[in-house]
């Protein structure tokens, strides 16, 4: 008897047991009817069986990682055949999904069908922006509108999980994978993941349109020592608890299916075998009941960090650990049937590892119809919408950051003027589409040469003046290899002497920046600095358009360059979305999610910083904590961003309607005016400051933001609320608790805010 027929038989026994149910409880039916299901399968199922939920194969074209020398693809298609396989990854589109799974549940033995997991990070054909720049327009609809369309697309395409959202905090601009997250921030992180997992798996997760998602990569990834790649992490208590886990705890309250490991280690334990992450803090303590899968190879890695002696070794960590899912490894399907039948492991283990995977399974509506991602018509219909291009657009424009506007030099004119746009970021078609974008035609961004040619009141003229690197591919080395040939520098500059503005697209590749892309130097590669300073010697009036992945210094361009745009690389749309921020076409709001420095030596820079026992001071005392060659201050602090509106704030007000520590509630009120004779939009920024405690807190914490629309000349009030879930912390006992004490309050458009007032909690 198949798996399908088998189970309906159930679920009709089942519901005829029932007595009649009220609507409340409908849900825990469910739940309980599921839970039952996979009572009934597991008890059916051989360990071979069980083992083989638990093994992920690559698809056998797109590889991210070191490929193991084993399992070609003939044992492949075999071990799906026998039920060896619960989830493939970089399989895609409707025929190839249909192809496996066909497999899998005609095929094999019990017929469950395979998860298709793919790294769908920032959309899937149609891209929007990388995860660092959607983080910057700290717009949580646009945000979760974002992933939705990526759902739409992707599973429209075959797929039913995604590895993202990435929600590892990060603190160093080095490290290249902070294009893939939401920056330095626990609060605006959480909040940025919920919206992203929300978006990813919509309100039911058995829609058609919605697919599974991974909160990863558990934990500490981002701290990577020095920003480089897979290195160890030395992360203490207060930061792990304070600043690490929130993200991922927010994960697991959105009710995110899974969770990756990360490839690092913690306390020399690595990530994949670390049974405090994997088990007392994730399964038990947040209660989270879907499945941990493996980054790739890193149960193997184990061995490498010099944990476990061989991969029999580390597959028993690792799944003891609570990592229920192998992917790539090829160890789980080689070593966990011998352990347990050898009574090295208990198949408990195992078994729960398994009912977590087939519980997403369910969930997702795979039993009721495996084909269900598998409709040739959708696909046709909704890969690369026209309406998916209008929402990415959107989204594209709300991330980008006005760093700097001298003079009100932008927006520009859009008649009579004659305009010289400089460097071979600005007509490229494939760099804005950003590292992560495996299932997206190279070249299909508008670049910005095409945006700008859509204004046609100005005389347009295009000059590359250099090379940013040579090799733009993901997979090979040679993308590091900055270009270095200034032969085409003379002809830009006579361009440029005659022009009334310069428009100059300077920055990263796209894949200068993503996983295995640390830089030790942030300032722009190749001849690009040099280029700029050439063309400001014939013609100040420079407009710079900042193509990057990371924070980047750019001491010298803030200090000489009069406009400065942080455009990131903002997926298809990106041209269009320059342009219509350039012609004012559409008023900038971003806001940075990281902290930008003055130079690569103050990383890790970062606004929640401790006081220390030796702050700035005002008498000239030298002992004190600084540098001797550099203000301490970042270049553009965290949460910084201009418009071409002014705000003002004032009126802060506190209404205490509770002080008491173990029930606080403390309403905050601010005005915002808009002074300027433009429309636009403000996030305006809340954050505190716990004076004395018995853990050392941040000199500032973000614990509230609102994006607010303010005509011009209009006034708004705001209004928040600091309670208990904004004003405690976590103790190094990984317990949150509120403490009474003193506490300030700050707000404005900036984390570099001063408009302050104080409360105690008794
Ligand atoms: C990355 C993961 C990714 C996986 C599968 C790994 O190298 O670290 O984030 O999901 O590859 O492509």
């Amino acid at each position: 008897m198949k798996i399908h027929t088998f189970l309906i038989i159930l679920l009709l026994i089942t519901l005829s047991s029932c007595k009649l149910v009220d609507y409340d409880s409908v849900k825990v039916e469910n739940e309980t009817i599921v839970e039952k299901q996979i009572d009934s399968l597991l008890e059916i199922m051989t360990i071979e069986e069980k083992v083989g939920q638990m093994n992920q194969y690559n698809g056998f074209w797109d590889v991210t990682g070191p490929t193991p020398k084993v399992g070609n693809a003939v044992k492949k298609y075999e071990h799906l055949r026998k039920g060896w396989v619960g989830s493939m990854l970089n399989v895609r589109g409707v025929k190839e999904v249909r192809a496996v799974q066909k497999i899998a549940v005609e095929e094999s033995r019990l017929g469950i069908p395979l998860l298709i997991g793919f790294d769908v990070i920032h959309g899937y054909k149609t891209l929007s922006p990388i995860p660092l720049a959607e983080s910057a327009s700290w717009d949580l609809e646009a945000i979760k509108n974002s992933a939705r369309i990526a759902a739409i697309e992707a599973s429209a395409s075959g797929i039913n999980w995604t590895f993202a959202p990435m929600v590892d905090i990060s603190r160093d601009a080095r490290w290249g994978r902070v294009m893939e997250g939401a920056g330095e921030d626990p609060y605006l992180g959480s909040k940025i993941a919920q919206a992203r997992i929300k978006g990813f798996q919509g309100d039911n997760l058995s829609d058609v349109n919605t697919i599974a998602a991974t909160a990863k990569h558990f934990a500490a990834y981002g701290f990577s020592e020095s920003g480089k790649e897979y290195n160890t992490v030395e992360v203490s208590a207060s930061t792990l608890n304070n600043v690490v886990f929130p993200p991922f705890e927010a994960a697991v309250k959105s009710g995110v299916k899974s969770f990756m490991n990360a490839f690092n280690e913690l306390n020399g334990v690595p990530a994949t075998g670390n049974n405090f992450l994997l088990r007392d803090v994730l399964k038990e303590k947040w209660r989270f009941d879907g499945f941990v899968i493996s980054d790739w190879g890193s149960i193997s890695e184990m061995k490498d960090w010099g944990y476990a002696e061989n991969d029999k070794e580390a597959a028993k960590m690792a799944v003891t650990a609570g990592s229920d899912m192998d992917m790539e490894s090829y160890i789980y399907i080689k070593y966990l049937v011998h352990l347990v039948k050898n009574k090295e492991i208990d198949e408990a283990i195992i078994d729960d590892a398994v009912r977590r995977i087939l519980r997403v399974k369910f969930e997702l509506g795979l039993f009721d119809d495996p084909y269900k991602y598998c409709d040739d018509k959708r696909e046709a219909e909704m890969i690369g919408n026209s309406k998916h291009h209008e929402a990415v657009l959107d989204v594209a424009k709300k991330s980008i950051v006005l760093l700097k506007n001298e003079n009100n030099l932008l927006p520009l004119k859009k008649n009579g003027q004659k305009i010289v746009l400089i460097g071979a970021l600005a007509s490229d078609n494939n760099s804005p589409l950003g590292s992560w974008r495996l299932a997206a035609d190279d070249n299909t961004a508008v670049s910005v040469l095409q945006g700008m040619q859509n204004y046609k009141g100005n005389d347009l003229i295009f000059k590359k003046g250099a090379d940013v690197s040579i090799g733009k591919t993901a997979f090979t080395k040679e993308v590091v290899i900055n270009n270095s040939d200034k032969s085409e520098f003379n002809e830009a500059k006579e361009a440029a002497k005659s022009a009334d503005v310069v428009v100059m697209v300077l920055g990263e590749v796209g894949f200068q920046s993503g996983e295995s892309r640390s830089r030790t130097n942030l300032q722009l590669p190749g001849v690009q600095q040099e280029l700029l300073e050439e063309i400001y010697k014939v013609n100040k009036n420079i407009v710079l358009v900042l193509n990057n992945g990371r924070p980047l210094a750019l001491t010298w361009a803030d200090k000489h360059i009069p406009a400065i745009i942080e455009a990131w690389q903002l997926g298809t749309q990106t041209g269009n979305a320059v342009a219509q921020v350039l012609y004012g076409d559409y008023n900038p709001s971003g806001k940075l999610p990281m902290t930008f420095p003055r130079n690569v030596g103050q990383v890790p820079i970062y606004y929640n910083y401790k006081n220390t026992g030796r702050p700035v001071n005002s008498n000239n005392n030298v002992f004190y904590s600084h540098y001797i060659d550099v203000e301490s201050s970042p270049l553009y602090p965290f949460g910084y961003g201009l418009s071409y509106s002014t705000f003002q704030y004032s009126n802060l007000y506190l209404k205490p309607v509770s002080l008491m520590a173990d029930n606080p509630k403390i309403e905050v009120t601010l005005n915002i005016k808009n002074t300027s004779n433009t429309d636009g939009k403000e996030v305006v920024q809340l954050y505190i400051r716990d004076l004395f405690a018995s853990v050392v807190r941040p000199v500032k914490e973000l614990k509230g933001f609102e994006l607010i629309e303010l005509k011009a000349g209009e006034t708004k009030a705001v209004s928040f609320i600091l309670d208990k879930s904004t004003l405690g912390f976590y103790n190094n006992n990984g317990d949150y608790i509120v403490e009474p004490g003193k506490f300030k309050v700050f707000v404005g458009g900036s984390s570099n805010t001063s408009l302050e007032k104080e409360f105690e909690l008794n």
